[in-house]
C-alpha cells in the first residue's frame, strides 16, 4: 500500500520511521516533509491545508492511506473533504472528521462536550464581543489565578494565566476586543486554575473502539527549571513513574471511555488520534485540553516505546480490528530532546549548516535522531529551517539515563546558535 504523511516536523519523522517499518507499507510520500524524512520516502513540496493538490497527488501516486500529522488540515476538514469526493472516498484517513477536531479547534465546544458527557474538566464560562460586559463582571468574582482561552487554534499562544484580575482585564480586551489572535478569539473561555503535574495520554480510534498507545510529559518552557516563553515543546518523558496502574485506570473510566461514548453518541466520524491533554489534581485526573492528532515532541517517545506494525494499527481503524490489536510497549525509560535554533520561539535565522560527527553518534545504538526545521540545501548539506530543529531521542535503564544519552548524542551535533534543555526530566533524577 502507498501511503502519504502530511507534516514536516518531528512528529512526522517519528511516524515515517514507524510506518516504513511495516509489511503493508510499500512507497511513502511525505509532504512536505524534512531532510530527515528523505530516508523514508519521498518528499513532496506541498502545503499541507491545499486538499486539491493532495487530492491531484494522491491519484497520481496511488495513494491508498494518508496520515495527518498537524492540526490545521484536520481542523479545515481534510477528511470531510476526501469522504465526499467519489475519486478519493477509497483512501482511508487516519484523521477525525472536522466535527470531531472541534475538539481541539474550538475550546469551548470541548467544553461543551465533556460537560455533556460528565468528563471531569476546570469549572468555565464563554463570553463573545456581546456578553464583554458580563465577562468582565465575571473575571471580577473569579477566583485567582484565572486562565483565559482564545476559543480556536493560536498556536499555542491562546492561553494566558493571570495571577491578578487586572492583569485578566486585560488579557480579555485584548483577545475579544483587540482581536489579539483574530477570528480565533472572537470567543473567549474564562475557567478555574487546576494546580497539579501534567501529563498527556495518546489514545487511536475509531469513534467506537479505542487503544491507549502510550503517554508522556512534556516540557514546555524555553528555559531550564520551567522558565520563560512557551515553545511547541523542549523535550519528553516516557513512561511516568508517577502513572501506576490505578491512576491510569481512572483516566480510562472518568475521561477515554466517556470521551470515545460521546464521540459515538454524537455521531461524530472519528479515525485517528486523540491526544488527551491532563492533569493530576491530588489524586485525580482532569482534561486541559484535548487535541485531535499526536503531540510534537510526544511522539518521538511515544512511538519509538511502541512495538507493533503502527501501520498495522492504522489499517485495523478501518477493518473494524482494533479490538483485536495488541499494544506491547518497549518498557525501557524514554527521552527526546529538542535542539532549537537561537532565538526560538521568537525571531530566528534560519539556513545553519548542521554537523553531525557520525562516527561518535553510530556507537549510541539506543538513540535516534529525529529531524523536525531541517532541509537539504543546494550543496547537498543539511541545514536549519524551523526553531525546533532536532529531537534525539534515547532509551535508557531510567529516565535519567534516556536523557543523558540524548545529551551525549547532542554534544556529537553542531549548529550556530543551537539550543537545548540540559534538565528535561529533572523531575524524576532519582528515580528508577
Ligand atoms: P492549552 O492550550 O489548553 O493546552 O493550555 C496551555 C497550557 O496552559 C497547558 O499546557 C497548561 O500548562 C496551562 N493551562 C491551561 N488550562 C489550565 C487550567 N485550567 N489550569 C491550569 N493550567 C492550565
Ligand atoms: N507538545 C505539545 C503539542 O504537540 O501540542
Amino acid at each position: 500500500m502507498n501511503i502519504l504523511l502530511l507534516g514536516s516536523g518531528g512528529r512526522e519523522h517519528a511516524l515515517a520511521w514507524k510506518i516504513t517499518q511495516s509489511k503493508h507499507c510499500s512507497l511513502l510520500f511525505i509532504a512536505p516533509g524534512n531532510a530527515g524524512t528523505l530516508q523514508y520516502g519521498k518528499n513532496i513540496n506541498i502545503n499541507v491545508n491545499d486538499f486539491e493538490t493532495i487530492k491531484k497527488i494522491s491519484i497520481e501516486n496511488n495513494i491508498e492511506m494518508i496520515v495527518v500529522g498537524p492540526e490545521e488540515p484536520l481542523v479545515k476538514g481534510i477528511y470531510d473533504f476526501f469522504i465526499n469526493d467519489e475519486e478519493t472516498k477509497h483512501i482511508k484517513l487516519i484523521a477525525p472528521s472536522a466535527n470531531g477536531a472541534q475538539l481541539e479547534g474550538s475550546k469551548a465546544f470541548s467544553k461543551k462536550f465533556m460537560q455533556r458527557n460528565n468528563i471531569p474538566t476546570a469549572a468555565y464560562a464563554e463570553f463573545t464581543k456581546e456578553n464583554f460586559e458580563e465577562g468582565k463582571s465575571y473575571i471580577k468574582q473569579h477566583s485567582l489565578p484565572v486562565v483565559l482561552k482564545a476559543d480556536g487554534l493560536a498556536a499555542g499562544k491562546g492561553v494566558v494565566i493571570a495571577t491578578t484580575t487586572e492583569d485578566a482585564l486585560i488579557a480579555f480586551e485584548e483577545m475579544l476586543i483587540h482581536q489579539q489572535f483574530g477570528e480565533a478569539s472572537s470567543k473567549v473561555v474564562i475557567e478555574e486554575f487546576l494546580d497539579g503535574i501534567e501529563l498527556s495520554v495518546f489514545v487511536i480510534t475509531n469513534g467506537k473502539d479505542y487503544k491507549i498507545i502510550g503517554h508522556a510529559k512534556d516540557y514546555k518552557r524555553i528555559g531550564v527549571g520551567d522558565t520563560g516563553l512557551n515553545t511547541g515543546g523542549m523535550g519528553c518523558v516516557s513512561p511516568l513513574p508517577f502513572l501506576t496502574d490505578a491512576f491510569m485506570q481512572k483516566i480510562e473510566t472518568k475521561i477515554i471511555q466517556p470521551t470515545i461514548q460521546g464521540l459515538q453518541k454524537e455521531n461524530i466520524i472519528y479515525n485517528g488520534f486523540i491526544f488527551f491533554g491532563l492533569i493530576k489534581v491530588g489524586a485525580e485526573p482532569f482534561v486541559i485540553e484535548y487535541n485531535c492528532r499526536m503531540g510534537d515532541p510526544e511522539t518521538e517517545v511515544v512511538i519509538p516505546r511502541l512495538n507493533i506494525d503502527l501501520t498495522e494499527l492504522f489499517l485495523s481503524i478501518y477493518n473494524n480490528t482494533l479490538n483485536d490489536i495488541v499494544i506491547e510497549f518497549d518498557e525501557r525509560a524514554c527521552a527526546t530532546i529538542v535542539a532549537v535554533s537561537k532565538g526560538y520561539p521568537g525571531v530566528y535565522e534560519k539556513g545553519k549548516v548542521i554537523e553531525f560527527d557520525n562516527s561518535t553518534i553510530r556507537q549510541f545504538d539506543s538513540s535516534i535522531i529525529f529531524h523536525a526545521g531541517t532541509k537539504t540545501n543546494e550543496h547537498n548539506d543539511v541545514v536549519t529551517n524551523g526553531g525546533r530543529v532536532l529531537a534525539v531521542t534515547s532509551f535508557g535503564r531510567n529516565i535519567a539515563n534516556a536523557v543523558q544519552l540524548s545529551k551525549e548524542v547532542l554534544s556529537s551535533i553542531h549548529f550556530e546558535g543551537m539550543y537545548f534543555r540540559n534538565d528535561i526530566g529533572y523531575e524524576f533524577k532519582s528515580q528508577n
